[in-house]
């Protein structure tokens, strides 16, 4: 029996992090395969890298909504996560909120990285609040995902320094270089708990 957890990555953006699952995967260090690669978005990079790799790709119908896909789309991902006998949906850079039927479909088996220590700075440019309000440290967290957004059980974070003189874009820039060592190892650990 093949047991090597299959994955769904759902990006909107440029794909670093999937690309760092990836890596891993290929080095050895994370036992899963990514059965696909999904985006809301259809010239997001997430695309263009996943197919240079040579994984499929899928692309979501457009969405009357702006922060969530509408029933068409939730018909349509789910359907490619069937197709693809997909077992865990992993978020990188997914910029809609995940909602029904999908959280059904997955109780658990949703995970999602975002770019502060929460419970601290939710929601959007995380690395700019933490900036705001003068923290002196902000990092990363891979939590799993529900329906209250970046709420759900925590199951690794990294730490990040905030450095005089950082910007919105240095700041993102070292948070990201964070990540791509997180999600690897949080899933590695995720996947294989039983
Ligand atoms: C990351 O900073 C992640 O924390 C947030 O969206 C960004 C995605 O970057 N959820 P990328 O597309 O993986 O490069």
């Amino acid at each position: 029996m093949n047991d090597t957890p299959r994955l769904a990555v759902l990006g909107s953006g440029k794909g670093s992090n999937f690309v760092a699952l990836q890596e891993a995967i290929l080095a050895g260090r994370l036992n899963a395969r990514i059965a696909v690669v999904v985006s809301d978005v259809p010239d997001a990079a997430i695309l263009v890298r996943a197919a240079a790799f040579g994984l499929p790709t899928a692309t979501l119908p457009p969405s009357p909504f702006r922060t969530k896909l509408g029933p068409e789309g939730e018909a349509a991902l789910l359907e490619v996560l069937r197709t693809n006998k997909v077992d865990w949906v992993v978020l990188a850079g997914y910029m809609r909120v995940v909602k029904e039927p999908l959280l059904a479909a997955y109780p658990n088996r949703i995970i999602n990285i975002h770019p502060s220590l929460l419970p601290a700075f939710k929601g959007l440019r995380a690395w700019e609040q933490a900036l705001s309000a003068g923290a002196a440290e902000t990092g990363c967290t891979v939590h799993f995902v529900n329906r209250d957004v970046d709420a759900g059980e925590i199951i690794a974070q990294q730490r990040v320094d905030i450095l005089p003189g950082d910007t919105p874009e240095t700041l993102h820039a070292r948070i990201q270089i964070a990540e791509h060592e997180l999600y690897p190892s949080a899933l590695a650990k995720v996947l294989h708990r039983g």
